[in-house]
């Protein structure tokens, strides 16, 4: 593809539409942490997919800096991957309507995230961008040429019609898109709620005690996972279908401490739900104390957070320009004098 960097490109990113959580580092930011040298990546605050549900302006502002904080925080280099706000990018936009004008509804209306979300809403109520959120996704992914993309499950589905829609696209106007590849963990793809573990660990729940935020207190961390729903059944053994609770705690700690949930169960056989929870909490207080301390640090210093923001959006433009570029040549949009400004 056009000025294909030396390493393969890997994208992904997050909504600001909640506190990120647990889940999110576990099923996701994690990987990007772990993958972030041996791929040319962009790490994107996806701003644009978060006003799909009403944002309180002020408090949105805020949560951008701080997600972009919090990825530094976690580990990524924002001297090697490029951290950016989508909005900052105007070719997320546009390639998203070249993309709808080659998506249908059938295929958008099959997504069971949205079909989750909408669930029991009156149609005068599901607003447009929440049914084409998917669209803008593919756009984010394609934009950049991007081999791999690593996601929790939900997102699996997200991905199946970012390729669909590459190698549509691909078919009818000749090669435009690497057509990309989710990566989803082993261990940890979906996270689930502490007080309902049949239901995904959500950012936007509004009970606060079914997720833990990364930049949540130790004192609350401990509460909640002591709080978490787990059964009476003596002893721990890790059945993700009979004992959903006690499996999601051993995927937590198994994350944190790079051991398989199975193993962990084995070495609590004779301990009870108690043992576990404590070791639980132990571990993400272990985990996220030095964290909560480099993020208040980078949130300290808003002038060094804006300027990792203006580079990034600025490497992003640059990067996304081709590929824009590519689909208005290839589908026939005279574009005179621009064609060699961009
Ligand atoms: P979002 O913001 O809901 O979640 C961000 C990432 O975290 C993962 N995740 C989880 N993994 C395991 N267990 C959980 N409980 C859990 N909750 C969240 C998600 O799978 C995701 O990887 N549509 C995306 C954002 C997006 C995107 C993209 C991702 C927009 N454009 C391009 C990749 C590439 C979303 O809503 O994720």
């Amino acid at each position: 593809m056009m000025n294909a960097p030396s390493k393969p490109t890997l994208f992904s990113g997050i909504q600001p539409s909640g506190l990120l959580t647990i889940g999110g580092y576990i099923g996701a930011l994690r990987n990007w942490v772990r993958l972030q040298h041996e791929y040319d990546c962009l790490f994107c605050i996806v701003d644009l997919h978060a006003i799909t549900v009403r944002q309180d302006p002020p408090r949105f502002t805020e949560r951008c800096l701080s997600f972009a904080a919090q990825y530094i925080a976690l580990g990524i280099d924002p001297e090697a991957a490029t951290i950016f706000l989508q909005s900052h990018v105007p070719a997320h936009a546009e390639l998203t309507w070249l993309l709808n004008c080659h998506a249908y509804m059938g295929e958008l209306a099959r997504m069971t995230q949205f079909k989750d979300k909408t669930r029991g809403a009156k149609e005068q109520a599901i607003g447009v961008g929440l049914f084409d959120y998917p669209v803008l996704m593919a756009a984010d992914i394609l934009l950049y040429q991007t081999k791999l993309v690593p996601v929790g499950a939900d997102q699996k589905q997200h991905l199946e019609l970012t390729r669909d829609l590459a190698v549509r696209m691909n078919h009818a106007y000749g090669p435009l898109f690497t057509v990309p590849e989710a990566f989803i963990p082993e261990v940890g793809a979906r996270v689930m709620s502490l007080q309902e573990p049949t239901r995904k660990m959500s950012k936007s729940d509004e009970n606060a005690n079914n997720s833990i935020a990364l930049i949540e207190t130790p004192d609350v961390i401990r509460r909640k996972i002591r709080r978490a729903v787990t059964d009476a059944t003596l002893g721990i053994t890790y059945a993700p279908d009979t004992r959903p609770g006690v499996a999601n705690l051993l995927t937590i700690l198994g994350a944190l401490t790079d051991r398989a949930p199975a193993a962990l169960a084995a070495s609590y056989a004779d301990q009870g739900n108690a043992a576990l929870k404590n070791d639980v909490a132990d571990a993400l207080i272990a985990f996220l104390e030095p964290f909560q301390a480099r993020y208040h640090a980078l949130m300290d210093d808003r002038e060094a957070l804006h300027a990792i923001l203006r580079r990034g959006a600025e490497r992003a433009r640059h990067r996304a320009a081709p590929t824009l570029r590519r689909v208005y040549d290839a589908m026939g949009f005279w574009r005179g004098e621009q064609r060699e400004e961009t």
